[in-house]
């Protein structure tokens, strides 16, 4: 029977995304985001597949913040009651007879989202999760004062986090739901900008991601999308220009973050159904990122980076390029291996395995289990790694390395590595060498 819809995608294209995914689902679990939306994203008619994208983050064991902003919502209201303000340089100034109508708004968008994340998500790829949102007092507020002249009256700045509090609910699996207000300890109610409450609250929690969703695709320069930013180029783009948007405030907000110490800012579009998800899951991602520099270092494996090594090694093992490892084995060899960890994710591996000369001296050793994941090869980490290895080497007095590979003899000569018999071998590792496989062998004095 053939059960594929020839509109959708093809169970094989499926299974391929799965296992493209994989590393990404492994990467984002137990991980920290803040994700932020206007006013405007609530009352839009695709909001229920943004719904739709927090439950699934929700369920991959992703800890999540969210942080709504409600202005269209406060403009809506303060027009129904007859109430003027103004604003200035993107702030509302909130007078008291403001407040009224700004609770109300913030107060029905609260609840408006809580009710979509209570449906029980019908008739949605996500039918039946459910979702324990929990909002509160998580924001001390102060007032924002009088600045050149002018009170700003109940609009307010956040003061602090309440993050012991905001990190409680996310170990018990709930999700916590900020909006633009905060409370002061004399018991008032400020006027907050929620991208300033995102911030803060990402600062706070130390965020492995803050997330705005927008409406543009990210920032466009010459008709393309820029995937990558740092601060300095955040500057230049908004050198000179009015802070009038909502993609504007933002950006301006993700420099912010990203130099108050949130490593890794996106931008994306809530109005392109799957957007976020393509940003979180695909390695080209699909808006724009904001961030310090791309965080990647090579370091020593730990027991921790089991799964991600498993992941890395099995496709490679099964094409019979590696030689297969078990768990148990790996666990017990995990001190001989070096990583490649990029944003969470490992990229790159190599082991270093001395080998006992006859007089139980060691002076050799053995290179093996290195790979770098198919999307990040050329790009060095390769030389890299072996660098790292050759450098461990060396500081343990080792002298030859030799290497045993079916195809990757050329990239091993190319690093300075020369073809030897198997008889070259320390004894201890001739013994064990596998007739079947015929690997050649290749050595390099260090
Ligand atoms: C070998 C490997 C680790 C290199 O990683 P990398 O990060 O791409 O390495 P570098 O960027 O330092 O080097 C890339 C260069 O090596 C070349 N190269 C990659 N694999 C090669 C191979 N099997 N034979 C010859 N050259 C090879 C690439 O073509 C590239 O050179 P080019 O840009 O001039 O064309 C990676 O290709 C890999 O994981 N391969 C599969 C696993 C494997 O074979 N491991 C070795 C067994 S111990």
């Amino acid at each position: 029977m053939n059960n594929t819809d020839s509109s959708g995608p093809s169970p094989q294209q499926c299974i391929n995304w799965f296992r493209n995914s994989a590393p990404y689902i492994n990467a984002h679990r137990g991980k920290t985001f803040v994700l932020m939306f206007g006013g405007e994203a609530v009352q839009h008619s695709s909001f229920h597949h943004t719904v739709h994208d927090v439950a699934l983050l929700h369920a991959l064991g992703i800890r999540l913040i969210l942080i709504h902003g409600a202005r269209p919502q406060i403009d809506a209201k303060l027009e129904l009651q007859g109430v003027h303000t103004s604003m200035l340089g993107g702030i509302r100034l909130t007078q008291r007879q403001a407040l009224g109508p700004v609770l109300d708004a913030v107060g029905s968008v609260r609840l408006l989202i809580e009710a979509q994340l209570s449906m029980g998500l019908a008739n949605s790829p996500m039918y039946g999760a459910r979702i324990d949102v929990v909002s509160g007092n998580f924001i001390t507020a102060r007032p924002y004062g009088v600045r050149n002249g002018v009170d700003y009256g109940l609009t307010g700045e956040v003061r602090s986090v309440d993050t012991a509090a905001l990190r409680h609910q996310l170990d018990h699996h709930h999700v916590a739901l900020l909006g633009p207000v905060g409370y002061s300890p004399s018991g008032e109610v400020f006027n907050l900008v929620a991208e300033d409450v995102a911030v803060h609250v990402a600062e706070a929690v130390q965020a492995d991601k803050l997330i705005f969703l927008t409406t543009s695709q990210g920032i466009e320069e010459n008709q393309h999308i820029l995937r990558e930013m740092i601060p300095n180029e955040v500057d230049q783009y908004l050198r000179g220009k009015e802070l009038d948007s909502e993609l504007l405030r933002y950006l301006d907000a993700a420099r912010r973050a990203c130099r108050g110490g949130v490593r890794r800012i996106h931008l994306v579009s809530y109005l392109e159904d799957g957007a976020l998800l393509q940003e979180l899951f695909t390695r080209d991602g699909s808006g724009t990122l904001i961030t310090q520099d791309p965080y990647e270092e090579i370091r020593q494996a730990s027991i921790e980076d089991i799964g991600g090594l498993l992941e890395l090694l099995r496709p490679l093992e099964e094409e019979g390029i590696l030689v297969r490892r078990s768990r148990e084995k790996l666990e017990q060899e995990i001190a001989h291996f070096a990583v490649i960890e990029r944003d969470g994710m490992i990229v790159g591996c190599g082991a270093l395995y001395p080998l006992p000369d006859e007089d139980d001296s060691c002076t050799s050793a053995e290179i093996a289990g290195l790979a770098v994941h198919p999307s990040y090869r050329r790009s060095q980490r390769g030389s890299e790694l072996l660098e790292f290895l050759e450098k461990k080497a060396v500081s343990r007095s080792i002298r030859k390395l030799f290497v045993l590979t079916t195809r990757t003899a050329h990239w091993f000569l190319e690093h300075g590595f020369e073809a030897v018999g198997i008889e070259q071998l320390p004894k201890s590792r001739a013994a064990l060498y596998n007739f079947q496989r015929n690997s050649l062998v290749f050595c390099k004095e260090i």
